[in-house]
C-alpha cells in the first residue's frame, strides 16, 4: 500500500529510523547497507534528526542515498526545540540539508516542545516551505493540549504530521490525541513501534498473548507488533491523512529473521492490490 502525502509524494507505511546510527564509524558499512536494503525493499521514508549522533545520523543518510532517485525518497528530519525559532532554524535546516546532501526535506519536525512560542515556529516553518527548503512541516511529542494550541495559531493547521510514541504496549495516544488528530485529518507517525525491542516494557517480547498470536500466524513477535500498527490504517487509503507510519530501525543485513519485516510490508502491498483487483 502506498500513500500520497499532501505534497503529492508517495510513501510506504513503514519507514526506517536512524536513532543511534552513525555514531560508531566501525558500524558505518553495516548501517549504510541496512538503509539501502530497506529503501530497495520499499521503505522509502527515512527518519532522522539533527540530534541523532550530533548530525552523524544525517551524514549517514546523506551518504547512503547517493545515486538514488531523490524524488522517490521521503526524507524526514527534526529540529531541536531551542533551534526552532527565527534565530537558529534557518541555519539548522541548512546544516541538515548539507549533511543529508539534499536540497530539500520532505518533512521537517519540531522534535519536542520547548520555550520558543509555537506561533514563531510555525511562521519559520512556513517560510522554509515558501523557500522550497522543506515540502511539509510537522511536530513530535506534542500532547493534546499542545496540539490544540498549535491549531489555534495562524497556519497551525498546516501541520502535516505528528510523530509520537506508539506501539502495542504504549497506547496512551488512543485516549484523546489520536481522536483529535483523526478529527483534523493529520497523520500520526508511530515511533518505537517495537518498543525498542522490548526495552520499553520488560518481558514484552515474551508476552504470552503476543507469543500465541505469533505462533498462530507463523510470524515473529516484532512482526505482530508491526501488524498491530499497520492494521490501524485510515479508511481513506488514497490520502496520507490519518496514516500511521511505522518508523523502525531495521538491521536487515545482520539477522535473517529481521529480513522478514520488509516481507510483511510487501505482502501487505500484494494483498491490497488483490483486494482492489477483486473489487474492480
Ligand atoms: N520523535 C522522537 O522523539 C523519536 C523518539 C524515538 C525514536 N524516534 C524514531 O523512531 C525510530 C524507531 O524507534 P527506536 O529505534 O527507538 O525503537 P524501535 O524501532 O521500537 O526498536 C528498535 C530496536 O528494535 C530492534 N529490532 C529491530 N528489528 C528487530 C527484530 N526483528 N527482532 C528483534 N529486535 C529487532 C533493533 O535492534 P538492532 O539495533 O540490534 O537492530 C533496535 O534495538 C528511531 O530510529 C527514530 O528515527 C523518534
Amino acid at each position: 500500500m502506498i500513500f500520497t502525502t499532501q505534497s503529492g509524494q508517495s510513501v510506504g507505511p513503514i519507514g526506517q529510523g536512524t536513532w543511534y546510527l552513525g555514531e560508531d564509524p566501525s558500524l558505518f558499512p553495516e548501517e549504510y547497507k541496512a538503509l539501502r536494503t530497506g529503501v530497495e525493499a520499499g521503505m522509502n521514508l527515512i527518519d532522522t534528526a539533527e540530534m541523532y549522533g550530533d548530525g552523524a545520523a544525517e551524514e549517514l543518510v546523506g551518504f547512503s542515498i547517493q545515486g538514488m532517485d531523490r524524488s522517490k525518497l521521503f526524507l524526514v528530519s527534526k529540529v531541536y526545540p531551542f533551534n526552532a525559532g527565527q534565530r537558529h532554524i534557518f541555519t539548522s535546516c541548512e546544516d541538515s540539508l548539507r549533511r543529508m546532501k539534499t536540497d530539500y526535506l520532505d518533512l521537517y519536525l519540531l522534535h519536542w516542545r520547548g520555550s520558543i512560542p509555537l506561533r514563531e515556529t510555525v511562521e519559520c516553518m512556513e517560510e522554509l516551505k515558501a523557500k522550497g527548503r522543506i515540502r511539509e512541516w510537522g511536530v513530535s511529542n506534542l500532547d493534546t493540549a499542545d496540539m490544540q494550541e498549535l491549531f489555534a495559531q495562524p497556519d497551525g493547521t498546516h501541520c502535516a504530521a505528528e510523530q509520537v510514541l506508539y506501539n502495542v504496549s504504549s497506547r496512551g495516544i488512543e485516549y484523546d490525541l489520536l481522536p483529535l488528530m483523526q478529527q483534523h485529518q493529520i497523520p500520526v507517525m508511530a515511533y518505537c513501534p517495537l518498543a525498542q525491542a522490548g526495552q520499553l516494557r520488560r518481558g514484552l517480547m515474551r508476552h504470552p498473548t503476543l507469543q500465541a498470536l505469533a505462533g498462530q500466524h507463523h510470524a515473529t513477535v516484532p512482526q505482530i507488533m508491526l501488524a498491530f500498527l499497520l492494521a490501524r490504517r485510515p479508511d481513506t487509503p488514497k490520502r496520507f491523512y490519518s496514516l500511521h507510519i511505522v518508523s523502525a530501525v531495521l538491521m536487515l543485513v545482520t539477522n535473517p529473521m529481521r529480513s522478514l519485516l520488509p516481507a510483511i510490508f510487501l505482502r501487505g502491498v500484494k494483498d491490497e492490490k488483490e483486494q482492489e483487483d477483486a473489487a474492480a
